[in-house]
């Protein structure tokens, strides 16, 4: 049985298998299969979403699967029954799960508890689903393959979005550059396990500079909530701004996985004019989930 638990599990042949399935989907999104007809999915969501829900319930009804959504306050998870509990009982009932929260173990237990496909739809540490999406928006709006291109991520290094950026670049050889203070850069011990060509400084501009992609992030993530006045003085800075884009690659793309957080992270201009990317960017996780899905149950 196939999971999607993470991006580090996932081996480059796997990722460009899901990668192929997307265009595919794409192409063909009122005639293709129905290869979940019959079954019942479920999505147990301990974190806001707008994207990763919709684009889960649609792709999922699509390829012809009844869908549950679970916020995991309205069940008995979220006055403390154990998640292998509820995963074993689940499994019992539903066909694959998509599952968002806090802890990677949860998403781990849940697939080996649960016995159903099972799909990380964003944890503390990764965020799978998004960078396929991403590689896949780069991918199409450029012609052709991200190995040997320079994507350089811009605010919170140590968050879910860049830790699966990091595996990919393993997977797929292309360059990650990681601007972010000393103390929101991924952990040393995560670059070593990882490999590939991962670099990180403080230093934004040498980070931008001929970048291929320009990519960020919130700088407060779900769950982070506490430390927001923190992080707003300690990222403010590590914004994508016009002469932040002046120092990259003359056709250099602009792409954020939403929500955005305009005058933080990135210019209200700069998002204002890479719309068509971002937002295309956003179109992309309804393809790319029915991809991995395909992938899972093939
Ligand atoms: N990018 C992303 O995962 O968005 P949501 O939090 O709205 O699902
Ligand atoms: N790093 C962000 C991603 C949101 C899609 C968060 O975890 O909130």
């Amino acid at each position: 049985m196939k999971h999607l638990l993470s991006l580090e599990s996932l081996s480059a042949d796997a990722l460009r298998s899901i990668l192929d399935r997307v265009t595919v989907f794409k192409r063909d999104r009122r005639t293709h299969a129905r290869p979940l007809t019959g079954q019942t999915w479920a999505l147990i969501f301990s974190k806001s979403s707008t994207r990763t829900r919709v684009s889960f319930e649609v792709g999922l009804r699509e390829m012809g699967a009844d869908v549950l959504f679970l916020n995991a306050s309205d069940i008995q998870l979220g006055r403390g029954e154990p998640i292998r509990d509820t995963a074993r009982v689940l499994g019992r009932m539903l066909h694959g799960a998509v599952i968002r929260t806090y802890a990677q173990e949860d998403v781990e237990q849940f697939a080996a508890y649960s016995g159903i496909p099972t799909v990380n739809a964003l944890t503390d540490e990764e965020h799978p689903c998004q960078i396929l999406t991403d590689i896949f928006t780069f991918e199409e709006a450029r012609g052709e393959s991200i190995a040997g291109k320079v994507v350089t991520f811009v605010g919170d290094g140590a968050c879910n979005v860049p830790t699966s950026w990091i595996w990919a670049a393993a997977r797929l050889d292309f360059e990650l550059r990681i601007a972010a203070p000393k103390t929101y850069q991924p952990s040393t011990e995560l670059l070593r396990r990882a490999g590939g060509r991962v670099f990180c400084t403080e230093d934004i501009q040498s980070a931008a500079s001929g970048a291929d992609l320009l990519y960020t992030d919130v700088w407060v993530s779900m769950g982070k909530e506490a430390e927001g006045a923190a992080r707003l003085k300690d990222l403010d800075g590590y914004q994508i701004n016009d002469s932040l884009i002046a120092l990259a690659a003359p056709n250099a793309l602009v792409m954020h996985c939403l929500p955005a957080y305009r005058g933080k992270e990135i210019t209200e201009a700069v998002l204002e004019r890479h719309a068509a990317t971002i937002f295309t960017e956003a179109e992309n996780r309804l393809h790319t989930q029915k991809a991995v899905v395909d992938w899972m149950v093939e």
